[in-house]
């Protein structure tokens, strides 16, 4: 079966692999709070910097933000002399508040999401009963990546792939030899992400993975979670497609498309939903903005009864 943006990717990271001035640099930053790894890739010839999946400390009990877990992503960029060019989201998040307007406003970037984010603001405007100021065209964030679109980041090449399974927009970025595959696969030891958020769904999640473990074997793949593991104490979230294709504990080689959906489904419906879920999905389709304020000014996050 022939696909052009695998074909492409593939190529990319073959030469990366071969040539060390195309393999990106990558600093994690962890929250153990939401269990969320960001990433800050760059460029180490031109020092161009994308940040990925930020994180925005919230408060659920008093409703407060605060920017500490961003602040030490503004000051590794700038003790690095970093030039962010992107801010990258791989999906709408459901356990966390995304940081990328109050980072675009310390350091830049453009704002960057799958194009399909369009159809998650379409449910949950419904869901959430958002008035007409929501618009639900994506015009909140800067670009939306499609399917197979190359990009640069400095000298690097890149290209974005479409995974959804988690969600219907999830993307994964290939810079380099690196790819940010967001909430898709996790590491080995614990398996895949969840495929029952509205719009989600598990047999598009095992084909988005399937199609993500046929890049090269060396392919660096970077988690947007850990949550540890049975027997491992640390949390961990690089890891490579020739290990996830050999020990993936749902999704290894062998396993079929109706074992994985078995798994997953019934998996799934023993899971609570994330803490910030309310939280995170009205502000993160707004592209991290807070929800249009009220007539007193003031914003307000909506608990919808008996919906999700
Ligand atoms: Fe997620």
């Amino acid at each position: 079966m022939s696909d052009p943006a695998i074909a492409t990717a593939t190529q990319q990271i073959l030469m990366a692999v071969q040539h060390p001035e195309q393999r990106p640099v990558v600093k994690t930053f962890f929250d153990e709070k939401t269990f969320t790894a960001s990433h800050v890739v760059h460029d180490p010839q031109t020092l161009t910097a994308a940040v990925i999946d930020s994180v925005l400390d919230y408060d659920p009990a008093s409703g407060r933000i605060k920017y500490d877990s961003a602040q030490e992503i503004v000051d590794y960029v700038r003790a690095e002399k970093l030039k962010v060019a992107w801010q990258l989201e791989t999906h709408a998040h459901a356990d966390h508040l995304s940081a990328a307007p109050w980072l675009q406003e310390q350091l830049g970037g453009k704002l960057g999401i799958g194009a399909n984010i369009v159809q998650l603001q379409e449910v949950f405007g419904k869901i959430f009963n958002a008035d007409t100021r929501f618009a639900r065209d994506g015009s909140q964030f800067d670009h939306l990546f499609k399917d197979g679109e190359q990009f640069k980041l400095g000298n690097l090449n890149a290209i974005a792939l479409h995974v959804p399974g988690h969600t219907p927009a999830d993307m994964a970025f290939v810079i380099g030899d690196a790819a940010f595959i967001g909430d898709t696969l996790f590491m080995p030891d614990y398996g895949t992400a969840r495929a029952d958020f509205p719009g989600g769904d598990a047999r598009m999640l095992y084909r988005s993975i399937r199609r993500l473990l046929t890049l090269p074997a060396e392919t660096r793949l970077f988690l947007c979670h850990d949550y540890k593991a049975p027997n491992r104490d640390t949390y961990a979230w690089e890891t490579t497609v020739g290990a996830e294709r050999a020990h993936n504990v749902h999704v290894h080689e062998g396993v079929s498309e109706d074992d994985f959906v078995n798994m997953r489904t019934s998996r799934d419906a023993t899971l609570a939903l994330p803490n910030l879920i309310m939280p995170s999905v009205q502000v993160n389709i707004r592209g991290g903005h807070m929800p249009e304020p009220e007539d007193n000014g003031t914003s307000y996050i909506k608990i919808p009864i008996n919906k999700l």
